[in-house]
């Protein structure tokens, strides 16, 4: 662990993430005004943003306050407070402690309880009867215990379902290729005591190692295995910028092409987006206030006592920055990269530093626009580059990545990257597993989805945006439509909370625009964005579920609310042995008007996971993702001036044309460049 580089500055941008100074700042503040215990956790400490109209009026120069938002878990009194403390006053300004609800696992925890598993003669008479007698290769994962009935309320306790897997123990070993099925551990976090452990029979451990390192893929009894090790026919491939990148950073803000932004980071989203703009021939034309994953859910689709109640918010129980990895050049990033650190803190809320926790580079991203004229040949052509930012984290034996796009032709994307090992089960040898795949003898991924949602604090030319869905839709035959060929885009405003509570409709081409009705494009229309919604299969479970009571966000594709600062978490701030019925549902209720508002945007999507054999024993990266693509936000394609390739002509002749037969030797120079 490091502690907090302190460097001396200037006043910082209200939206720059806390540094390790003030995270510890805060914390010590806490500690002093409140006399706060040893047992105090310290769970999140995070930037508390200024109001909005404060950051919109804000000029460099003008400091406001800095605050920092704290969640405390006083482990003695299990009792969970939030704190808002001000960094120039050093002054706790509000401290309240929020009944009924469990925080998300710290990291302290999830290292304590493993020994007192390891140390539970329940749990060694269970793997003794599964004839593993060298116990220090179990692995524990502390799986939140989720929800599932009275007995798992916030108020009852605070409670871990731990579950185990089997390693060889030698080095780089797949402990996750041997899960030791039917045993579960219900573990108590207040009083550090396994309460339960349930054996529900014995399932043979698998029997081949999993293992995909460099070494572990060359042994014989691996599934699928590669006796001669890694392949040897690939050759170097290098990305270089010999006259630098196109960005500038100053601290936390970008400007890459006609893009500005402020890159944010926080324990429990990981990286966040603000005051997304656009520069247009001078003008800065804002597009997001705030972007942020806001809640990701992973149920699984398998009845079976062991993977029932694997339904995990990943954020809201465990925190998505908290998880981050430090990234590697070369490996995890390609290229000429700008990698930002991140601040978090600890649970005794000293801060800790995670080195080259955002990536950000450039992409080559093939053609951007092209015609060629087929009548002479001469064509244009222009190359895309795309800039990245992204995060990677680790969730037990998943991988997550996050990653943000932004491209020249005014469009944004987001992309998630799932990889690492998917969370198993074992099943006796011959028999196959009716609610997920078999993947290598005895062990089967069960059926399951990723779930995300993203929270979009829409700012299209400004706060006050509309919502309009637009379906691609069939005209009934008669005098409109007498051949029976047309069809219409029919727009739909979303004019209250009630009525923006949306699925996605691949068959009518369905996607929303965010619309900016102040303003208009040179055609009259009103200046917006359109985001087309990724991939929306929604949960196969019945609804009355337990699981999709507490994540009732993934039963929409498109909600819409109006901008409240404090509705941050789709699936509500504390989603931790939550009932359910918390964060967006909760906030809908009242109906707020949507239209012609400060409004935000939350889209979910999915990642439906029916699991192949090639998962395994680690995935290969699958994607799911969105995009925000500009709707008549400018008078025409904003990349016209995105200029040629600096070291190629780029005279194309097109096959079959006379300037195919022309020939780049007796043409001389690009002829689209004789007339400039
Ligand atoms: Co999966």
């Amino acid at each position: 662990m490091q502690t907090a580089e302190h460097e001396v500055t200037a006043a910082p941008h209200p939206l720059e993430p806390l540094s390790g100074d003030e995270i510890e700042a805060a914390a010590a503040i806490l500690r002093e005004e409140r006399h706060l215990e040893e047992s105090a956790q310290f769970v999140f400490v995070t930037l508390m943003e200024p109001p909005k109209d404060r950051v919109w009026a804000y000029s460099a120069g003008t400091a406001l306050e800095r605050q920092a938002f704290v969640v405390l878990h006083e482990r003695a009194l299990c009792a969970v407070y939030e704190a808002v403390v001000s960094l120039d006053t050093r002054e706790v300004l509000s401290w309240q402690e929020i009944r009924g609800v469990q925080p998300p696992l710290t990291r302290d925890e999830t290292i304590a309880y493993e020994e007192v598993v390891r140390d539970d003669p329940r749990w060694q008479e269970a793997m003794r009867r599964r004839g593993v007698t060298d116990l220090d290769g179990a692995k524990l994962d502390p799986w939140p215990v989720g929800y599932d009935g009275p007995e798992d309320a916030p108020e009852r306790g605070r409670f871990l379902r731990p579950l185990t897997w089997v390693s060889t123990g030698e080095d780089g070993d797949n402990a996750y290729a041997r899960p030791v099925e039917g045993l579960i551990v219900r573990f108590d976090l207040d009083r550090m005591e396994v309460v339960e452990v349930e054996d529900h029979g014995i399932v043979p451990l698998a029997p081949r190692s999993g293992n995909y390192t460099a070494e572990g893929i060359r042994a014989s009894e691996n599934f699928p295995s590669f006796s001669d090790g890694v392949r040897t026919d690939l050759r170097p491939i290098e990305i270089t910028q010999p006259a630098g990148t196109s960005f500038e950073v100053s601290r936390h803000e970008v400007r890459w092409q006609r893009w500005r932004l402020r890159v944010g980071f926080t324990p429990r989203e990981g990286l966040v987006l603000h005051d997304v703009a656009y520069e247009d021939r001078g003008e800065v034309r804002p597009v997001l206030y705030r972007a942020s994953l806001s809640e990701m859910f992973i149920p699984y689709g398998d009845p079976s006592p062991t993977h029932y109640r694997k339904n995990v918010f990943d954020m809201g129980e465990a925190g998505i920055g908290m998880l981050a990895n430090s990234l590697e050049l070369g490996c995890d990033c390609l290229g000429e990269i700008h990698y930002f650190d991140a601040w978090v803190n600890d649970n005794q809320g000293r801060a800790v530093r995670i080195p080259n926790a955002i990536c950000m580079h450039e992409e080559d991203n093939g053609v951007l626009w092209k015609h060629t004229d087929y009548r002479s040949g001469r064509g244009e052509v222009r190359r895309s580059r795309r800039l990245v930012l992204s995060i990677f984290t680790t969730v037990g034996n998943y991988d997550y990545g996050f990653f943000w796009y932004f491209y020249q032709d005014g469009s944004i994307e987001y992309e998630v990257k799932l990889t690492g090992v998917m969370t198993n089960g074992s099943v006796p040898a011959g028999e196959r597993p009716r609610y997920g795949t078999l993947v290598a003898p005895g062990v089967y991924g069960p059926n399951h989805q990723h779930i995300f949602c993203v929270r979009l604090d829409m700012a299209v030319d400004g706060p006050n945006n509309s919502v309009v869905e637009c379906d691609s839709v069939p005209v009934e035959p008669g005098p409109d439509n007498p051949h029976g060929n047309a069809w219409e885009v029919v727009r739909t405003p979303l004019r209250r909370e009630s009525e923006a509570q949306r699925l996605a409709n691949p068959n009518l081409a369905r996607f929303w625009r965010i619309e900016n009705p102040a303003r208009q494009n040179a055609v009259g229309d009103p200046v917006a964005y359109r985001l087309e919604p990724g991939p929306s299969t929604p949960p196969p479970q019945r609804s009355d579920t337990h699981a999709i009571r507490r994540a009732q966000f993934a039963t929409r594709n498109l909600w819409v609310t109006a901008y409240q600062p404090d509705e941050l978490f789709a699936a509500g701030p504390y989603p931790y042995q939550h009932p359910g019925g918390a964060g967006l549902p909760e906030w809908v209720r009242a109906d707020r008007p949507i239209e012609n508002g400060d409004v935000v945007v939350w889209h979910t999507f999915v990642a439906h996971h029916v699991v192949r054999s090639e998962d395994w024993p680690v995935m290969p990266v699958a994607t799911a993702g969105f995009k925000l693509r500009p709707d008549g936000f400018f008078d025409g394609n904003p990349s016209l001036d995105v200029p040629e390739p600096v070291s190629h002509s780029c005279d194309h002749q097109a096959p079959g044309t006379n300037g195919g037969r022309r020939g780049a030797n007796e043409t001389g120079p690009s002829l689209h460049r004789d007339g400039s």
